[in-house]
């Protein structure tokens, strides 16, 4: 059964690029995303895991770790983080985890079969501090991410985490958000004493609470 936000991340050890983990113990006080490819020393990937060694800071910043994980053993790994660094302007510089035996990806159910029944798909796991599922995306193996969302939504959950706000479409930091439905107008302003434009009854903004 496939996981669902709010549910439980599973936990596991796992051998990865950077040594033997625990997850939960690497995970520490993080919030983590978990990431799987579908493949070593294909196109995609290569610029996939290059991008997100590329963006470490932007993770730090927010108390992220970042670890990767496809079904290719662990020299498969370590050779093609040459190729990595070589075509990417990058040093890696988180984990790959080596999952041989799909211990990861059959408990994130990563391997979709009508897909491909080898290998796992581009699935991302966005979770948090407390260990719950927070996100969940799934891409086709033809596809690359886009780290810029996933930043961007890392963004919106620590704030709605927070603040009883919501985030629109399309939102970035620093722009208004939206009131939480659940907010009567009569707490609205002393909860968000910067300012609340009612636009209807339901759609209620205010500037970014955090800033
Ligand atoms: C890639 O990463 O380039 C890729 C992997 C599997 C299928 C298609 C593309």
């Amino acid at each position: 059964m496939s996981l669902r936000l709010g549910d439980q991340a599973p936990n596991f050890s796992a051998t990865t690029t950077e040594g033997p983990i625990d997850f939960y113990k690497w995970l520490g006080n993080s919030w983590g995303v978990l990431f799987s490819h579908p493949a070593d020393y294909t196109p995609v990937c290569t610029t996939e895991l290059g991008a997100v060694a590329r963006i470490k800071a932007e993770f730090d910043k927010r108390n992220v770790k970042a670890i990767a994980v496809s079904v290719d053993p662990l020299d498969s790994h370590q050779s093609w983080i040459k190729d990595i660094n070589e075509t990417q302007a990058c040093t890696m510089n988180f984990p790959i985890i080596a999952d041989s035996n799909r211990q990861v990806a059959s408990a994130y159910d990563m391997i979709h079969p009508k897909a491909d029944d080898k290998a796992t798909v581009r699935s991302v796991f966005i979770i948090g501090p407390d260990k719950k599922i927070k996100l969940t995306l799934t891409y086709p193996a033809s596809t690359g991410r886009n780290f810029a969302e996933i930043l961007r939504v890392i963004d919106s959950l620590q704030l709605t985490a927070h603040h009883k706000v919501a985030t629109p479409a399309n939102w970035r930091q620093g722009e208004d958000c939206i009131v939480s439905p659940s907010v009567p107008d009569s707490d609205a302003q002393n909860l968000f004493p910067k300012g609340v434009r009612k636009v209807k009854p339901y759609l209620r903004y205010t500037p970014q609470p955090d800033l």
